[in-house]
């Protein structure tokens, strides 16, 4: 598949001020001369800042770096993870079309993205809240089929509760990653049949679905400021990033993280 620059860019980019720190620090980490290597980790962060990846973008990662932007390019071209075209605003849904998803159901997810969505992937939504994809394996088998939305995988779905999710996506609500059939991992649909004493004592959801429910980030925009900045390995003290300034209202609607809701029983 060619992976081309999208026909609409935006003028420019900068990261946040608290990004461009972490983005700093990340490029400590390796020798004089060999700061190409952290282009991963900050083009990264420029997507997960701004949903994907524009010219501007890879063009400012490039600069840091000290780096041709056509290398800076052959990257973002070269691995499917990053988004060369606007995402929606809300979410952009990636559903597994691998072997065992595609046996238990997965081109019936997709159905409900081109019904829902928008008939192509890549393609944002009527109102751009959404996009959506289908992806190679995600390592969820066990969990078929299954699809990543934001940063959470959501298994065992079923075309009406992928409906479900991405109507409450639609309306600011998040609902809890993880097994949606009951399930509290990948054991068997009726309970774990051995090691059982490790049913006592865990908490609500699995670790996976717990961290998401406790950090609450699964869709949001990340501008640096989530967590303390950690230059452990230059000898200094994490201290929290500076809070990020004031944002406009439609832009503070594509990056506010939703309130996770507990499941339904
Ligand atoms: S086949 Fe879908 S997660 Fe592996």
């Amino acid at each position: 598949m060619l992976r081309r620059l999208h026909p609409e860019q935006p003028a420019s980019f900068a990261f946040t001020p608290a990004n461009l720190a972490w983005a700093q620090g990340q490029i400590t980490k390796y020798p004089a001369g060999r700061q190409a290597s952290a282009i991963i980790p900050l083009l990264w962060r420029a997507q997960e800042q701004e949903g994907w990846l524009s010219r501007p973008a890879i063009e400012h990662v490039a600069g840091m770096l000290g780096m041709a932007y056509i290398r800076a390019l052959e990257v973002a071209t070269f691995y499917f993870m990053f988004q060369l075209q606007p995402v929606g605003s809300v979410a952009h849904v990636q559903v597994c079309g691998t072997t065992s998803c595609m046996i238990c159901g997965a081109e019936d997810l997709v159905q409900v993205c081109k019904e829902l969505i928008a008939k192509t992937p890549h393609t944002l939504s009527g109102d751009g809240k959404f996009s959506w994809e289908e992806v190679e394996c995600l390592g969820a088998c066990a969990n078929a089929p299954m699809a990543q939305i934001g940063k959470d995988y959501y298994e065992d779905l079923t075309p009406d509760i992928l409906r479900d999710l991405i109507s409450r996506f639609s309306m600011g609500d998040v609902g809890v990653p993880g097994p949606q059939n009951g399930r509290y991992a990948a054991e068997p649909a009726g309970g774990l049949t051995t090691l059982t004493e490790f049913e006592s004592g865990r908490k609500q959801y699995n670790a996976s679905a717990q961290a998401a429910v406790d950090l609450a980030d699964t869709i949001r925009r990340i501008d640096g400021s989530e967590v303390a900045l950690n230059l452990a390995w230059l000898g200094k003290t994490a201290k929290p990033a500076k809070a990020p300034a004031k944002k406009a209202p439609a832009e503070k609607a594509a990056s506010t993280a939703p309130k996770v809701r507990p499941k339904k029983a």
